[in-house]
């Protein structure tokens, strides 16, 4: 067992939120193939104060779920306090604050990886929200504004002080955005000089990566995000690598079992156009690497009934499951995002 805030884990290996791919019916997928935290993608405080319908439904999450956080982002203090006392009524585990978002429109307004810049202030916004709620608040910032400006030392050093449950820090800078290689370095010298739990984030895109890294740094979890789309299972495998040293490739069966729920999920959602398009986009990504990726990537972009989707899904992985290119995975990949 692996202890990580108040929660007694399977495993070491977490989820990272992501927009617009971390919706409820991907972390229950996620979290039955072995990711043993979830988290939700960043949801606006001031959405929710202003009441948008969408903001209420990204913040709602099914029991098969649990542990899982929500996250919320808003440069307003008391919007942040209330969207916390607002999730902890909903009983979700814990609600963790967006601070590593690079987005523009975000950081203008003063919300997202901005808020790290002054420690101080930050401070005096995690208190109260830490002060206004039972259960845990855990941040997710990034190594630093800029090269000039690596002070997430700083933060970590705030959040333990004012009580909050863990950090998890994407090792790169703002002004980075998704490029060059997260720091792993910065975050294991930070891990050795804080007692607050660490989890570490970035470029982790296969289990050898994940079960390395935690060992290396001695982080108290390895997030996983992007690394995830690609290899769906690469919980599990982090998870078999950790406990035996070795661990085994996916089989066609066990593809067929993550479609057939995933399918079921999606298929639960009302919105039928919203539940082709992730289909599709959860397929292209899975594909990655195989031989003939490409011709199934345009071929699934042009169907357009649901079931034709995932028959088709199921036909592909069914003929190519040999001979997947890994090094291929290893290549840049969906190099923008909210944190
Ligand atoms: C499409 C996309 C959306 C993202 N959305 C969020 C988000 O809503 N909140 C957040 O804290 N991080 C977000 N991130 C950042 C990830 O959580 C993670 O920090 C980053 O992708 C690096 O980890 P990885 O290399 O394992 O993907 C997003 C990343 C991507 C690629």
């Amino acid at each position: 067992m692996h202890n990580l805030g108040p929660f007694e884990l399977e495993t070491p290996f977490v989820l990272a939120p992501m927009a617009g791919i971390t919706n409820s019916p991907f972390r229950q997928l996620m979290r039955r193939v072995g990711a043993s935290v979830v988290v939700s993608e960043l949801a606006s405080a001031n959405g929710l104060e202003y009441d948008s319908g969408r903001t209420r439904e990204l913040l709602e999450f099914r029991e098969g779920e649990r542990p899982v956080g929500l996250q919320i982002f808003s440069e307003r203090s008391e919007l942040l306090v209330k969207a916390a006392q607002y999730i902890e009524k909903l009983g979700a585990d814990f609600v963790d604050l967006n601070l590593g978002c690079p987005v523009s429109k975000i950081v203008k307004k003063g919300a997202g990886s901005v808020m790290c810049r002054n420690p101080v202030e930050l401070g005096k916004v995690l208190s109260a929200m830490v002060r206004a709620v039972k259960f845990p608040v855990t941040i997710k910032i990034r190594s630093g504004w800029n090269a000039e400006s690596v002070n997430a030392l700083e933060v970590v050093r705030v959040a333990e002080d004012v009580g909050i449950t863990w950090v998890a820090i994407h090792a790169r800078t703002r002004a980075q955005g998704y490029s060059g290689e997260a720091d792993w370095e910065l975050i294991g010298n930070i891990k050795s000089k804080v007692k607050i739990p660490i989890l570490g984030n970035g470029d982790i895109n296969t289990p050898e990566k994940a079960v390395e890294r935690l060992k290396t740094y001695a982080v108290d979890a390895v997030m996983i995000g992007r690394g995830a789309l690609r290899n769906p299972f690469i919980f599990r495998q982090a998870r078999e690598l950790l406990r035996t040293g070795s661990y085994a490739i996916a089989t066609a069966d066990e593809y067929f079992a993550l479609m057939d729920l995933q399918k079921k999920l999606l298929e639960m959602r009302s919105n039928a156009r919203s539940a082709l398009l992730q289909s599709k986009k959860f397929l292209i990504w899975y594909s990655a690497g195989f031989p003939h990726c490409k011709e199934f990537r345009q071929k699934t972009f042009s169907l357009t009934s649901f079931e034709e989707v995932w028959v088709y899904g199921r036909e592909f992985f069914e003929t190519h499951l040999e001979g997947r290119d890994f090094e291929f995975l290893k290549e840049d990949f969906l190099m923008g995002g909210h944190g």
